[in-house]
C-alpha cells in the first residue's frame, strides 16, 4: 500500500457539480436515513462522484459531497482517502487493483505486480494512452482464486504472468477476454472439476422424494382395506339382519410409558415403601403401599 494522497493541483478541476440525474439519484439515497444522519449516505455519493468524473475523486468532488451532507471536508476525506475503491488521481480507462495479501503473494501475486510495471508503467500513473493505470490493493476476498486482479467492476483470477500479460494485450486492443478463472476451473471448484456431493440423489430431492411417495403409497392401501372391510362388514348385517360389527383398525404397538419405566418390574428395583408389581397372572393388580409410620 502507499500513501493516499489528493492528485496535485494542475489535474484538480476547477469546479464540481452533479447532473441532474445523479441529483435526483442522491435525493434517493439521502432519504434512505433518518433525519440528522445524511451522512451515512457518503459513500454511495463519493461512489457516484467518481463515476460522474471519469474514474476518480477530485478535491471539489469531494466539497461537493461535504456540501449535500452537512459534513465537513476533512470527514469526508478521511473516508476519500481510506477506501482505495476511491481513486484520488485520474485512472486509466481499465483501471487494474492487484491484490498484494498473503494468500495472493504465496501464489505468484509478486511476478503479477511485475507484469503490470512492465506493462503499465509506475503504480497509480496512467499509460501514455490513457488505457491503463494500477494501484496494489488489499484482500479483495477471492483468495481462493489466487493471484487476482479486480479490472474495473470486473475479477480475474488464477493469473500466471503469461495469461495476465495476454489480458492485457486483449483488453487494449478490444478484443474480448474472459471474466473470472484463466484456467479451466469453473468458480472456486478445485482444478479437474469438483470432487463432492457427486452423487446426484443426494441433492435432488430423489431420496425425499421416493420416501414421501413410499408412505403415500402405503397409506393409501391402508385406507382402500379399510373401507372394503366395512363395506363387506355392512353387506353381511344387511343379510343376516344385526347391526355391522365394526372392526377396530389396526394401531401401531403402544410405547411404554415413563411411568412404567420408573416400574420396579421396569427398572429391577423397588421403590422405597413400595409393593413389587408383580408379574404373569397377578400383574393386573395395583401395588400396595405400605405406609411408613
Ligand atoms: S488475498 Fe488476494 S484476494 Fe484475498
Amino acid at each position: 500500500m502507499s500513501v493516499r494522497r489528493l492528485a496535485p493541483d494542475h489535474v484538480q478541476p476547477d469546479s464540481f457539480a452533479f447532473t441532474a440525474a445523479n441529483e435526483n439519484w442522491i435525493d434517493g439515497q439521502i432519504a434512505k436515513y433518518p433525519t440528522g444522519r445524511q451522512a451515512s449516505a457518503v459513500i454511495p455519493l463519493l461512489w457516484k462522484a467518481q463515476e460522474q468524473a471519469g474514474g476518480w475523486v477530485p478535491r471539489a468532488a469531494i466539497e461537493e459531497v461535504g456540501r449535500k451532507l452537512g459534513m465537513s471536508y476533512m470527514r469526508v476525506l478521511e473516508i476519500a482517502t481510506f477506501y482505495t475503491m476511491f481513486n484520488l488521481a485520474p485512472a486509466g480507462e481499465f483501471f487494474v487493483q492487484l491484490c498484494g495479501t498473503t494468500p495472493c503473494a504465496l501464489r505468484g501475486a509478486e511476478a503479477i505486480k511485475a507484469v503490470c510495471q512492465d506493462v503499465i508503467g509506475p503504480q497509480s500513473t496512467v499509460t501514455a494512452d490513457g488505457k491503463f493505470s494500477w494501484l496494489e490493493v488489499e484482500c479483495l476476498g477471492a483468495c481462493c482464486n489466487a493471484p487476482m486482479v479486480q479490472i474495473n467492476q470486473d475479477y480475474y483470477e488464477d493469473l500466471t504472468p503469461e495469461n495476465f500479460t495476454a489480458l492485457l494485450d486483449n483488453l487494449r486492443h478490444g478484443r474480448p477476454v474472459r471474466i473470472g478463472p484463466q484456467v479451466e476451473r469453473s468458480g472456486s471448484e478445485p482444478l479437474g472439476g469438483g470432487e463432492t456431493l457427486k452423487d446426484a440423489s443426494l441433492f435432488d430431492g430423489s431420496m425425499t422424494q421416493s420416501k414421501w411417495q413410499e408412505r403415500i403409497s402405503r397409506q393409501r392401501e391402508e385406507a382402500a382395506q379399510a373401507a372394503a372391510a366395512k363395506a363387506e362388514a355392512a353387506a353381511s348385517a344387511e343379510k343376516t339382519g344385526t347391526e355391522p360389527v365394526s372392526r377396530p383398525a389396526p394401531s401401531a404397538p403402544s410405547q411404554p410409558t415413563s411411568a412404567a419405566q420408573d416400574t420396579p418390574a421396569a427398572g429391577g428395583g423397588a421403590v422405597k415403601g413400595s409393593v413389587p408389581l408383580e408379574t404373569g397372572a397377578g400383574a393386573a393388580r395395583m401395588p400396595e403401599t405400605k405406609r411408613e409410620v
